[in-house]
């Protein structure tokens, strides 16, 4: 589902990412790990296309990453959900059209979009926080609203980029069970994280990255 292929990448002259190599399989929940600057963030950033590699090749839900025409980033787009640490969520609409807002884009019927964001609301446990601003919810609540809408458009991938950077223990369990549900439910997933705490018990794969390659694979 996600594959890269002798990927570098650098900024100026220093060399963040070099010859990286590794597949996730339709389906698996996996893990992204290493020392804060080892490059996780530009990783993920290289598998939405905010960033083009040096070299190698990146494939995401069939497409060539590196081929895609401009015109042609909104396909793969839809298909990838991202959580950032950072929310991103804005102030000053509710959290509906927060969450709405991509499948209006997309050009969704007004009830149909209803429908798809009351059932993320759901899964998420929120329900009752449609209307309020997202100023108004505590850190956790503002991440479920991450969630639900990188969830809403039921892309094939979900990208996560330090999920849990600015919870406490709880609501970081919570976060996270909720990965594992979305998981569970067919969506691939790749969580960034220098918590080893996050993937520490879970059987899950880890990659961990040190000094610009992948230092070693494990399960957590
Ligand atoms: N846009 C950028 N321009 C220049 N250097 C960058 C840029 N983005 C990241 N870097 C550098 O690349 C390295 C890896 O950063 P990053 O991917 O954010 O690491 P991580 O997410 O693992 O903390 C760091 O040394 C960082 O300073
Ligand atoms: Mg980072």
């Amino acid at each position: 589902m996600i594959q890269l292929s002798n990927v570098t990448k650098s900024y100026d002259d220093q060399v963040v990412l070099r010859d990286i190599s590794f597949t996730i399989e339709k389906g698996e929940l996996a893990f992204i790990t290493g020392p804060s600057g080892a490059g996780k963030t530009t990783l993920l950033r290289l598998i939405y296309r905010a960033e083009r590699p040096d070299k190698g090749h990146i494939f995401v839900a069939g497409w060539d990453v590196e081929k895609l025409k401009q015109r042609t980033i909104p396909f793969l787009r839809r298909n990838l959900g991202i959580v950032f640490q950072d929310f991103r969520l804005l102030p000053n609409k509710t959290v509906f059209d927060n969450i709405a807002l991509a499948l209006r884009i997309h050009g969704m019927h007004p009830q149909e979009i209803r429908e798809h964001v009351m059932e993320v609301l759901d899964d998420v446990g929120l329900r009752d926080k449609a209307h309020n601003y997202p100023p108004h919810l505590s850190g956790g609540e503002q991440q479920r609203i991450v969630l639900a809408r990188a969830i809403v458009s039921k892309p094939s991938v979900l990208l996560a980029d330090e999920p849990t950077g600015n919870l406490d223990p709880e609501n970081t369990r919570t976060v996270m069970k909720l990965f594992k549900e979305i998981n569970a439910r067919g969506t691939t997933v790749l969580i960034a994280t220098h918590h080893r705490d996050l993937f520490l018990g879970t059987g899950r794969r880890v990659i961990h990255l040190k000094d610009t390659r992948i230092e070693k694979e494990d399960t957590g």
